[in-house]
């Protein structure tokens, strides 16, 4: 990675603002978190500044707000597990910017770390607002980005404050760039890619990227009905994406030329309606009944892909293979992911409900490295440039030994 990292500057007795994605699921009735993972990701950077006696200010978005303050995605919850994690105090701002958290951050002493509220309480932090960036600037003295799960957006916290600051990656951010940039820059072959999740559309500029980079590709969930389609078979109710069915035989025909092995199943589950009570059955690809959707790949699909992957050295996951939130339409995925635990290939899972389920299993451990962005993942294999890195002072920049 050619960015400058957090070891690249001096941080001892500083003020350092960390924009870290604690975008954390949270049950929906409780407002429980319901997966800590990112919480855990962050803490190699943050136990870094304490041990330095830096003053640590965090910041994250947490949902959707759209720009006003919702009482049920206040960071409190988030700071309290945090602060149970580390061991210490972690206290929660009631805003991200103001008089009271300036004085709030005025008060740290070494080794202190405090949690921002969430900073989509504003809408200048979408809009990326430069009045509002400089009121995040203000708090601190050096800016580090540990976000990488919210990396290709461009928002206040994240390239705004780039511009105002001295900005440089946080130990996550490397990590992140490293894994995931060593799969496209030199993956050890043979190298499969195993995708699923309900859209293709998602997923086109990655595949393309890769496509070049990689032995098979493996195509599962429920983008596997547009490419069935694509195929000319029949799919019944499931949901296609009827604007990609030319681009399903597109890669389809790319893959073909490139000698790159594209595996559709050969059956699916297929059920009557998306629900734990439906009445469900495995039906080859070609018979798929009219009143009837996909919602899983089937036990010969299971053995191919399992076959397909246990010849690999490196495996690349990202989509569950059917509707696995309804345990009867989880077995693929679950059979996958145990798979890829243990295997002894390098296995790198997307972000996002990937990493969710993998969590979930009590996996993650097994696995070679989980990535904690979804989307941003997706657009960094794509081989666009993100936002929030590309906004990172380079190392080959000038004298920073006083920062
Ligand atoms: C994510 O969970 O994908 C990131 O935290 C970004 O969130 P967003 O999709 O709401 O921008
Ligand atoms: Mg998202």
């Amino acid at each position: 990675m050619n960015k400058l990292t957090v070891r690249d500057v001096d941080v001892s007795g500083k003020r350092v603002l960390v924009r870290v994605d604690f975008n954390v699921p949270l049950d929906e009735r409780t407002g429980a978190i319901t997966d800590d993972s990112r919480i855990w990701a962050a803490l190699p950077t943050i136990r870094y500044l304490i041990d330095r006696g830096a003053r640590v200010i965090l910041a994250s978005h947490l949902g959707r707000p759209d720009g006003k303050v919702d009482e049920k995605l206040r960071m409190t919850a988030v700071a309290q597990r945090l602060s149970q994690i580390l061991g210490q105090r972690v206290e929660a701002t009631r805003d991200c910017i103001g008089a009271e958290t300036e004085r709030s951050v005025a008060a740290l002493k070494n080794g202190d770390v405090i949690l921002l509220e969430n900073l989509r309480f504003h809408s200048a932090e979408e809009e990326n607002d430069p009045l509002f960036a400089q009121e995040l600037a203000k708090l601190a003295d050096i800016f580090v980005d540990d976000a990488f799960g919210t990396a290709h957006r461009s928002h206040a916290s994240i390239v705004g404050v780039a511009k105002l600051l001295p900005a440089v990656a946080g130990l996550l951010m490397e990590e992140e760039l490293k894994m995931l940039g060593g799969i496209l820059d030199n993956p050890t072959h043979p190298f499969a890619a195993l995708l699923g999740g309900a859209k293709i559309s998602d997923k086109v500029a990655m595949v393309e990227n890769i496509m070049g980079k990689v032995d098979s590709i493996l195509v599962g969930g429920g983008m596997a009905a547009t490419f069935l389609k694509a195929g000319n078979l029949e799919v019944g109710l499931s949901l296609v994406e009827e604007e990609m069915l030319e681009t399903a035989t597109d890669l389809m025909e790319k893959a073909t030329r490139g000698g790159v092995r594209l595996l559709l199943p050969d059956d699916v589950l297929v059920a009557k309606e998306i629900s734990a009570e439906a009445t469900c059955q495995v039906v080859p690809v070609g018979e798929i009944p009219s009143d009837m959707r996909v919602v899983d790949i089937g036990p010969q699909t299971i053995q191919s892909f399992s076959k397909e992957l246990r010849g690999c050295r490196t495996i690349f996951w990202n989509g569950p293979m059917g509707i696995y939130e309804i345990s009867k339409f989880a077995e693929g995925t679950l059979a996958l992911a145990r798979l890829l635990a243990e295997s002894q290939a390098a296995t790198v899972i997307g972000g996002g409900s990937t990493a969710e389920v993998v969590s979930d299993m009590g996996l993650t451990d097994k696995m070679t490295f989980v990535s904690t962005g979804g989307g941003a993942s997706l657009q960094f294999l794509s081989g666009k440039t993100l936002p929030g890195v590309d906004a990172l002072l380079d190392k080959d920049s000038p004298d920073v030994s006083g920062m």
